[in-house]
């Protein structure tokens, strides 16, 4: 199995170009963790200071962590001193090679930090971006090189998932797709190339698809959501960790799969907007953890940090089992 992650890659300095990302939020920082735990020199950029330092908290936490499971070659102290961080965004993306804008989803914000990151780079500079949803080709056709323009889409949190799908635009080269793949695997990453700018990449699509579907069993009243997660963990998820759904298919037969979907894809659900549940609970503020109410009661029934920190714990345990593989 290749490799994932800190511990292999973190002391080999040879190479390694200065990085910038651009957003410095939520995804933002651990990507720069990420790269700077590679090796790479990293200049974090936001709006303000004050997010700047606090990404430099999380970072310092997030390495405590990284060091105690054993994750991390060097001190934290190392990995720290290769970030560097400024809210001025034309001074920060200055001399890289390789840029990965991580704003807000929102086109109009995204367009901008484009804009800039064009004006203030060479033309050999790549401008990846996280987006989840957006269009390559709507963030490359504000560029004069949309050859340069591609998606990296880490996912949350980006120090600890190894998968990063990396969307070629209607444009973009393939010179562009090989650096960036290289680049990722350098971190240790595990790139999937996708190879049609279709919003939602590979991994986004099939979790909305599992969203829909599960709401629609909610709304209709044919499961609670207690029960519908409990399945979809114990039934789905822990078969998923080692099968994907084409080799399960594979598994099962295909004249089985062709069976059942006769039968089946008729009665799921393909809503092409959001579920009326959906949009009742948007307007009832029942926005889940932040608001303390989703699906779930997060104010006096479960809890979100113990949830993240379970999250964490067994994602750590699943890089710990890959380091092992890949040492063997
Ligand atoms: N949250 C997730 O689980 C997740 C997972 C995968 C991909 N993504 C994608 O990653 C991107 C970032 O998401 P996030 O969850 O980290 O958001 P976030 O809100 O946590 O962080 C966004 C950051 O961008 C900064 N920002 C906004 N405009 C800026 C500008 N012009 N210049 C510099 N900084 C600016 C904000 O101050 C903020 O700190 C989005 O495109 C999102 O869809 C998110």
């Amino acid at each position: 199995m290749e490799n994932s992650g800190e511990k292999r890659y973190g002391n080999n300095d040879e190479g390694k170009g200065k990085i910038a990302v651009v957003g410095s939020g939520l995804m933002g920082r651990g990507i720069g963790q990420v790269f700077a735990s590679a090796g790479f020199p990293v200049t974090l950029i936001d709006l303000n200071q004050q997010v700047l330092d606090s990404a430099l908290r999380q970072i310092s936490a997030n390495l405590n962590t990284m060091e105690n499971s054993g994750l991390l070659a060097e001190s934290k102290e190392v990995v720290l001193s290769r970030i560097s961080t400024t809210p001025d965004l034309a001074e920060g993306v200055k001399s890289t090679s390789f840029v990965i804008e991580a704003v807000f989803e929102n086109v109009d914000a995204k367009k901008e930090v484009f804009r800039k990151v064009e004006r203030a780079t060479d033309r050999s500079t790549i401008i990846a971006t996280n987006t989840t949803a957006i269009p390559i080709r709507t963030l490359a056709s504000v560029t004069t090189r949309p050859e340069r323009v591609i998606g990296s889409h880490f996912w949350n949190p980006p120090h600890l998932v190894s998968a990063v799908e990396v969307t070629r635009g209607e444009k973009t080269s393939s010179d562009t797709v090989d650096k960036t793949v290289s680049i990722l695997r350098k971190v240790g990453k595990k790139p999937a190339v996708v190879n049609r700018d279709v919003p939602g990449q590979i991994g986004i699509r099939i979790l909305y698809a599992m969203i829909r579907e599960a709401t629609s069993l909610v709304e209709s009243g044919t499961a609670s959501a207690e029960d519908v997660d409990n399945i979809v963990k114990e039934a789905l998820g822990t078969r998923l960790e080692i099968l994907g759904p084409l080799e399960l298919a594979d598994l099962s037969g295909i004249d089985l799969v062709e069976n059942v979907a006769n039968i089946l894809y008729k009665s799921l659900d393909s809503s092409t907007n959001p579920q009326r549940l959906v949009k009742r609970m948007v307007n009832s503020g029942e926005l889940g953890v932040k608001t303390g109410k989703g699906f779930y009661d997060w104010k006096d029934g479960r809890n979100a940090q113990e949830t993240i920190r379970e999250r964490d714990a067994h994602l750590i345990k699943i890089l710990k089992e890959q380091h092992s593989d890949a040492d063997a």
